[in-house]
């Protein structure tokens, strides 16, 4: 007789052990619907180490390996794949689909662009070729600003507009990338050479098609503006100081029409705390919102619960490891092939209810 969803365990592999990929494994170990069966890392000081270790738990038997011929030859149901950068290696990628190894990934690609859509083939003929599924499911895109916007849609009768506000205290959660991110830089330097590419639209207009899609809209041009704030005076964090009359906020906001009239607009608003001029009417603290202008009008905010059981440099981060590990039963039980949120509809994670362990320190 053939194991149901419910009985089933998946094998899985974890792909880098940076900040989502460290979450993930904490989530793999801890879950009893998963088998931990391998560790990929970069880094050689981390190569023979436990995986438990790696994730401040104890000791797993999974031993971190920077070989990847080691890592195709193990049987597995699937890889959460989340090492650096902007996109997955399509190579790689498509080695583990045919190997036989589903991947879920917070890289995307998300949903198919003019921009992805030649990627997404590749790793379709990967998947036929492997008997393999293929989701990119991450917070933002993957969730905040696709998911969450197409399950609200229930609720209404007319649309006008969709509004998706992410929003990061980085001084509240400090981060290495303060420097990168463009703060403490002047505001002409900043807005000549702006910290987000100018390519950036590209990976979120992959969940404004998929809303756009959706609603039978089609979408004509993503625009982009950014707008600046400044320090009132020297912000101090652990890594430095970001000086009075520097950058300490900015507010990109990434647009998609239709029809003339601007239909989804992504807002990021990042801060380095209160003292900043102007002050931006976002929130105080790392948080995703979603309003909807139409009838009737709706308006959903998102942030952790008082008793998250996380602690790491952005309040949001854990949940996009979540969001990919939860989907994993259903993306190895689904028939061949990418698998977006529209193929994936509700998914139905596995061992979630179970009691608490104990809290850990996710670096
Ligand atoms: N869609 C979303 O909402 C969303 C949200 C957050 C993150 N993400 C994506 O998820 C992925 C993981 O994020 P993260 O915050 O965990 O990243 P991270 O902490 O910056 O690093 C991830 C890991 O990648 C490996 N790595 C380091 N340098 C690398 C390089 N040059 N090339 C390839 N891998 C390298 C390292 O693994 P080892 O330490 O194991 O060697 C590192 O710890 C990123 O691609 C990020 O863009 C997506």
């Amino acid at each position: 007789m053939a194991t149901s969803h419910a009985e089933s365990t998946y094998r899985v592999i974890q792909w880098a052990t940076g900040k989502v990929g460290r979450q993930a494994i904490r989530y793999f170990v801890e879950n009893p619907a998963f088998d931990l069966v391998g560790v990929l890392v970069t880094n050689p000081d981390k190569v023979g180490k436990d995986a438990g270790g790696l994730a401040d738990l104890p000791d797993t038997g999974v031993i971190a390996t920077d070989d990847i011929d080691a890592i195709i030859a193990l049987d597995a149901d699937c890889v959460h794949f989340a090492p650096r950068g902007t996109l997955p290696d399509l190579d790689t990628v498509c080695r583990l689909l045919r190997s036989g190894k589903n991947v879920v990934t917070p890289m995307g690609p998300f949903f198919r662009t003019e921009r992805t859509g030649e990627y997404l083939d590749t790793i379709e003929a990967a998947c036929q070729a492997g008997g393999t599924s293929f989701h990119g499911s991450g917070l933002h895109p993957g969730y905040a600003s696709d998911l969450l916007p197409l399950t609200l849609i229930r609720l209404m009768s007319r649309i006008e507009r969709i509004h998706v506000y992410e929003t990061v205290n980085f001084f509240a959660h400090p981060s290495n990338y303060i420097p990168a991110l463009g703060f403490g830089r002047a505001p002409d330097d900043v807005l000549a050479n702006p910290s987000r590419s100018p390519d950036t639209h590209h990976i979120y207009a992959q969940s404004m098609e998929m809303i756009a899609q959706t609603l039978g809209a089609t979408i004509t041009d993503i625009t982009t503006t950014l707008e600046l704030a400044t320090a009132t005076k020297d912000i101090a964090y652990p890594g430095g100081v970001v000086e009075a009359g520097t950058v300490a906020g900015q507010h990109y906001e990434w647009t998609a029409w239709a029809d003339g009239a601007p239909l989804i607009t992504f807002h990021g608003f990042w801060t380095m705390g209160d003292d900043i001029e102007p002050r931006f009417d976002c929130g105080d603290d790392s948080s995703y919102r979603v309003v909807i202008e139409g009838d009737p009008g709706l308006d959903l905010s998102l942030s952790r619960g008082i008793r998250s059981n996380d602690q790491d440099g952005n309040g949001a981060l854990p949940w996009t490891g979540y969001i990919g590990a939860n989907a994993i039963p259903d993306v190895c039980d689904a028939p061949p092939g990418v698998i977006t949120h529209l193929e994936l509809g509700i998914v139905r994670p596995r061992g979630l209810v179970r009691p608490a362990s104990a809290p850990a320190v996710v670096r």
